[in-house]
């Protein structure tokens, strides 16, 4: 049965081929440990999980939901924006609910790109920035982040005639998969670049909870004029440990924002209300955890970097995310090498080019797994790899 051009297009999820490999190895009886998704570990707080219990016991949450989602869900995530990041949000104009941070990432796409239209995607990045576009018809234009600047894309090297047809830029940072953070000025320049293109920048604002060494990470939101420019996708999966929950919203300019909901309550019928109230314990409750998580990827982080640094691999600590990115060593490639680890020491380490052409040379690990696997997986690489 033919699938269509457009599916035709992209390749399965690289993520999927991944799942369905280690499937396979485990079925053969390989004790494998995957470092290769970006899963917390740790299971979501009782607080929130007591909510769900609550609301899912309630007939009111039970029927569809308004696409817009519960007045109480936009107040939250509002009143989080202006705690946490300083950024006022209208809740009834600026808010959409979300089934994930990919959903609202796919769905930008359908909003904004016209077939032939242009959408700029940082490489190495997420895979839905290119996947999405390509999906819409339109064509993906890949910004090489540059590792030198602080893995700032750079705007320079695009060429004029694809930055003409540009209508989505797509940004993330604290980043996937560099752990990179917003370099300074990035979010400026990408703003004056938007005005004079007339391009809308969505900010993928995935990992902002989860930072190191001090560092609080920003929403693109509060700088100067990036609410004239742009929307946010804010996710609740990696912060709260609800990444099977399907948790997030879009928030920002208020044009934008309408025309996104338009297109949403044509797409689905919305958040399943019980899990909104959920959403609302998580951003309103205690958020003791999330500092406990933070200093548990903190000592993952610096477990990891540590065994790196023993078998030659040296890299700077990443200030955000659960992801350690490092080159691979010399003489091999990217999938040469995450090969070489899956059958030497039945470890996954994703190759970078999983996340764009730009990711060759670099593989990324996930700090998701528990301590005792993680270091497990850190020995068996340290001595495969040195043997
Ligand atoms: C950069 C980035 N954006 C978005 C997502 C999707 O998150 P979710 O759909 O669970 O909100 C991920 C998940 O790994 C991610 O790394």
């Amino acid at each position: 049965m033919p699938a269509s051009n457009r599916l035709e297009q992209i390749q399965p999820y690289p993520f999927a081929q991944l799942e369905r490999k280690i499937q396979q190895k485990r079925d053969a009886g390989v004790d494998v440990i995957s470092l290769g998704i970006g899963d917390p570990d740790e299971p979501t707080p009782p607080h929130i999980v007591d909510a769900m219990a609550a609301a899912v016991r309630d007939p009111g949450t039970h029927q569809y939901p308004s696409n817009r989602g519960r007045p109480q869900f936009r107040e939250a995530i509002a009143s989080f924006y202006e705690s946490r990041f300083g950024v006022k949000l209208d809740p009834d104009v600026q808010i959409v609910p979300a089934l994930g941070g990919k959903e609202a990432i796919y769905n930008l796409n359908f909003a904004f790109l016209d077939p032939g239209d242009v959408a700029l995607a940082s490489d190495p990045g997420y895979p839905v920035y290119t996947g999405g576009p390509l999906l819409a018809n339109a064509k993906p234009v890949l910004m090489p982040l540059v590792p030198d600047e602080g893995f700032a894309p750079d705007f320079d090297a695009i060429a004029p005639a694809d930055l003409e047809r540009a209508r989505l830029m797509f940004l993330n940072y604290p980043n996937n998969p560099t752990g990179a953070v917003a370099p300074d000025g990035l979010f400026e320049k990408a703003i004056a670049l938007a005005r004079e293109h007339g391009i809308v920048v969505v900010h993928d604002n995935a990992y902002s909870e989860i930072t190191f060494d001090g560092y609080v990470a920003p929403s693109f939101l509060a700088t100067e004029g990036a609410m004239d420019v742009g929307v946010e996708v804010f996710s609740l999966s990696k912060t709260y440990n609800m990444t099977g929950w399907r948790c997030a919203a879009v928030v920002g300019n208020p044009e934008a924002m309408i025309d996104y909901w338009r297109l949403k309550t044509n797409v689905d019928s919305g958040m399943f209300e019980a899990v909104q109230v959920a959403g609302i314990e998580a951003l309103t409750g205690s958020q003791d955890h999330v500092q406990e998580a933070c200093a548990t990827y903190k000592r993952r982080r610096d477990l990891v970097i540590g065994a790196l640094h023993e078998i030659g691999i040296t890299i700077d600590p990443p200030k955000g995310t659960i992801y350690i990115w490092a080159p691979v060593p010399e003489g091999q490639t990217s999938a040469s090498f995450c090969e070489e680890v899956l059958e030497r020491s039945a470890v996954v380490a994703s190759p970078g080019t999983s996340y764009g052409p730009n990711g060759e040379g670099f593989f990324r690990i996930s700090l998701t797994v528990p301590d005792d696997r993680l270091t497990e997986a850190i020995e068996r690489m340290r001595s495969s790899l040195t043997a």
